[in-house]
This record gives structure tokens, C-alpha cells and sequence, in this order.
């Protein structure tokens, strides 16, 4: 089970630099420059042990949980039990169609006396507005591997002092604060760090929230002088060269597509699903078109589709790996996401996919920037047919057949009977209508404009 997974990120790494070599576009040196410039990116900071993987996928719920193990029994003991825990908790609560989980961590070093894991969550649920954030702490000593809390660094005035600290400086309500508030603390260089949760105390748009307060601080008063941990972001001015050369060179060139006077593009998200062959038969009877944006994740569970879409003329795009939310995640976890999944497309169907469905259609500036660094554009759509939602095939019909008008990008899920239950009246009546099946990237081709990377589109228009 190791190996595979050991060899399956091997194999994924050799593609994605293959990828990034073989890649036609101009800047290419500058690319792949950029991408291994350790600099550039956020990467997860691992001093502790190696990497454990819990890696689910069952049907609608997909997990994946690294935790570390290492040589202090009583550490691994804790982070691998909380691992299970959550996964758990969130595999009992989920009570919607599809749920993912994704668990990830860092390990520091402290001192040289001190190890400490800092877990990072999200958890989604379709329906969600946005996915759930959660962390957890544990700090152990290093050399006699017992776990600490944090009545070993402070007294109970200390404690104090550092609760009204951390109320002060997050002018926090007082009656909002609970026992929990000091709950998640790592020890640092020099003094103690609470982590806030996403939306627990003050409300989600602040992120989570890291507060440092120094032990002299806290034991004598004095001024709370403390390392300030500053994210690493891409240099801009990098970016701004990169931009240069994409836009006077990787502009997406293909041959116009054939002027229809009714076009219209479905696509299907998630899969490829159990339901996905039967869908493509469909597609395949009807003679139509369409675009799957798989999931890095779920392909191998059925991966001799992939081949067969590209053979019977449907395009494919990315869904990311792990279908987290785009702008929660690092630099770095955000190119493996697309990165990875274009590999994983290429290495079966030797087609080098440049459109990429962000998870929840979620986008923001830098998101879009570090598409336009890998030369991807974002589809969205701009008929929603609620499938995964409804899960009934005369409500998807209908949610389509409504709105349809010339050049809209139809959102559909492959991983739903319900929703390939649609399709064959879906194109009867649309077929009736006058209207034309056309893959993404042949809708877009009929745009006025060129086709650039980095930006999102919903529709011809
Ligand atoms: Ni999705």
C-alpha cells in the first residue's frame, strides 16, 4: 500500500516535470524555472518523522489525510488517533450526496527541545457556501517523546495573562470566549502561539488566526517581541515577466470552430463515476459532444474511460486532485492540485488538457495569476442545473431545458444515475431546438477574443 502510493507520487513528479519540459509554450525555460524555485511557494514544513497517508475514496466521500510518524511513540499515538477520529466524525456526520476531506500538517522542530504538529483541515459537504476549517496542536519533548501542555511552560497567572493577550489584540467579545480559546497552542522560538479558528471566534473572513506572545511577555510584562511570520508569495515582478511572455506567445491558438447559429456545451464534473460509461454510450448514440472535468482523484477507478472519451471526440479538463476550494490553498498545494490532474490526463490520454474547472467555481487574483503561470484558463458555467442536489432526472431536464439559450457552458455531475437518467431527453429536445453539441474549448473558440490563460469564462460571451 506504501509503495503504491510511494511509487504513484514518483510516477505523478516524473510527469508533471515531463509535462513542464515537453511543454510547447515559449517561456518554457522560465516556467519551470519559476516552478522549482523553492522560494516561490508555501510549502508544508515537515521536521518531524515522514508522511502517513490515509487515503479514501468511497464513492461520494473522498478523503485524504496525511499525518506523521516518527520516533516518539506517544506523538504518533495522538496524531494518528486524531487523524481517525476526524475522519470519523465527518465520515458519521455527512449527510448530503458527496463530502471531502482533506487533513495535511506541519512538523517544527522548536529549540531543538521541542517537536511540534500543527494539523490543518477542511472539510466539505455539497450544499456547504464554503468548505469547514479545523486545526489541532501537539507539542512533545523531544528527547523524552512525553506530550506537553501548556501548564509545562506557564503558571496559571501566565495562562491567565495570555488569555486577556490574545482578547486584547483580536478585540475579542468577551462573552464569545470559552474554556477553548487557549485549546490550540504550539510552543515556538521564544514563546507560545494560539491558533484561532477559521470563524470560531471572530468571523471567517479573517482567515485562521496566529497570535504570538512572547514568555517574557507573559512571565515579567515586557514588550511581546516575537518572530511575526511573514507568507511567502510569489514575487510579483516574476510574475509580471511571465505574464509578458504568456501573453505575446500562449495565447490559445487553435483553428476557429465551425459557426453554428445555436451551440451549447455540457459538462460533467466529479467522474469519471459509476455511472460515466453509460452516460458516454448515450453521448455516443446521439452522436453529441461533450467535456468531463475529472477528478484527479477518482480516475483510477476507472481510467480506460479516459481513453475512450478522447477516442469518441469529448474533451477533458481538470477538476483539480482533490477537490478542495482553489483559494484556500498554498501555492504550491494549488499547482500539484492542477499540475497533477493535467498529468494524470496526459499520461492516458497523451492529451495535454488546458482548461481547468476550479472546485466550487472558486477563483480569486491569485488563483487566477498562477493559472496564467501554468497556462491554464478556469471554466465555469452559467447554467447550473442543481443535480447533485435535486438527484432527479425531470428536474435536471427541466433546470436545462429553461434555460437554454445560444453559447451557455451546462453544469452537470457524472457520479449522479439521476443526472445521465436526463441526458437522452436532454438531447432530444435541445436537438429539437435547432441546437448544436460542442465541446468547451470549440465554444470558446467562437468567441470574439482570444482565449487567455489565467482567465475564466462562463459562457461564448
Ligand atoms: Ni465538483
Amino acid at each position: 500500500m506504501k509503495n503504491s502510493i510511494r511509487n504513484k507520487i514518483s510516477y505523478v513528479f516524473l510527469a508533471l516535470v515531463l509535462i513542464i519540459l515537453m511543454s510547447s509554450c515559449s517561456n518554457k525555460e522560465e516556467l519551470s524555472e519559476f516552478l522549482k524555485s523553492e522560494n516561490s511557494f508555501e510549502s508544508p514544513v515537515r521536521e518531524y518523522g515522514s508522511e502517513e497517508v490515509i487515503n479514501i475514496n468511497a464513492g461520494n466521500f473522498l478523503a485524504y489525510i496525511v499525518y506523521p510518524k516518527g520516533d516518539l511513540n506517544e506523538l504518533d499515538k495522538v496524531c494518528k488517533n486524531w487523524a481517525n477520529e476526524t475522519l470519523e466524525k465527518y465520515r458519521n456526520e455527512m449527510d448530503s450526496t458527496g463530502a471531502n476531506l482533506v487533513i495535511s500538517y506541519n512538523s517544527h522542530i522548536v529549540e531543538d527541545k521541542y517537536v511540534v504538529v500543527g494539523f490543518h483541515g477542511e472539510y466539505y459537504e455539497e450544499g456547504y457556501a464554503h468548505p469547514v476549517s479545523f486545526v489541532s496542536s501537539f507539542n512533545a519533548n523531544r528527547s523524552t517523546g512525553e506530550l506537553l501542555s501548556i501548564s509545562d511552560f506557564l503558571t496559571d497567572e501566565e495562562i491567565d495573562r495570555l488569555k486577556e493577550y490574545v482578547i486584547k489584540e483580536k478585540k475579542l467579545e468577551k462573552e464569545n470566549v470559552d474554556e477553548d480559546i487557549l485549546s490550540n497552542w504550539r510552543v515556538a522560538e521564544g514563546g507560545i502561539e494560539i491558533i484561532l479558528e477559521k470563524g470560531k471566534y471572530l468571523p471567517e473572513s479573517e482567515g485562521t488566526i496566529k497570535i504570538f506572545a512572547s514568555f517574557d511577555m507573559l512571565k515579567n510584562g515586557k514588550e511581546n517581541v516575537g518572530k511575526n511570520e511573514k507568507k511567502k508569495t510569489i514575487d510579483t515582478k516574476e510574475l509580471e515577466n511571465i505574464d509578458k511572455a504568456i501573453d505575446k506567445s500562449q495565447e490559445v491558438t487553435k483553428e476557429k470552430t465551425q459557426k453554428y447559429d445555436k451551440v451549447i456545451a455540457l459538462t460533467f464534473d466529479d467522474g469519471p463515476g459509476s455511472s460515466t460509461a453509460r452516460l458516454l454510450d448515450i453521448l455516443k448514440k446521439n452522436n453529441v459532444k461533450a467535456t468531463f472535468f475529472v477528478l484527479g482523484s477518482q480516475i483510477d477507478s476507472q481510467s480506460d474511460l479516459l481513453p475512450r472519451m478522447i477516442k469518441e471526440g469529448h474533451e477533458i479538463g481538470g477538476h483539480s486532485w482533490t477537490h478542495r476550494s482553489f483559494v484556500y490553498l498554498s501555492d504550491e498545494e494549488l499547482i500539484k492540485e492542477i499540475m497533477q490532474t493535467r498529468a494524470k490526463i496526459s499520461s492516458l490520454t497523451g492529451v495535454d488538457t488546458l482548461i481547468v474547472r476550479p472546485p466550487y467555481g472558486a477563483v480569486d487574483d491569485r488563483v487566477q495569476k498562477i493559472g496564467k503561470t501554468l497556462g491554464v484558463h478556469f471554466v465555469n458555467w452559467d447554467v447550473d442545473t442543481l443535480d447533485w442536489k435535486t438527484r432527479d432526472a425531470q428536474s435536471t431536464y427541466k433546470a436545462i431545458i429553461n434555460e437554454a439559450k445560444h453559447g451557455n457552458i451546462v453544469l452537470c455531475h457524472d457520479i449522479h444515475s439521476s443526472t445521465v437518467d436526463a441526458m437522452e431527453n436532454v438531447i432530444k429536445t435541445l436537438l429539437d431546438k435547432g441546437y448544436h453539441f460542442v465541446t468547451v474549448s470549440e465554444l470558446l473558440n467562437m468567441r470574439e477574443d482570444k482565449v487567455k490563460p489565467g482567465e475564466v469564462y462562463f459562457n461564448l460571451y
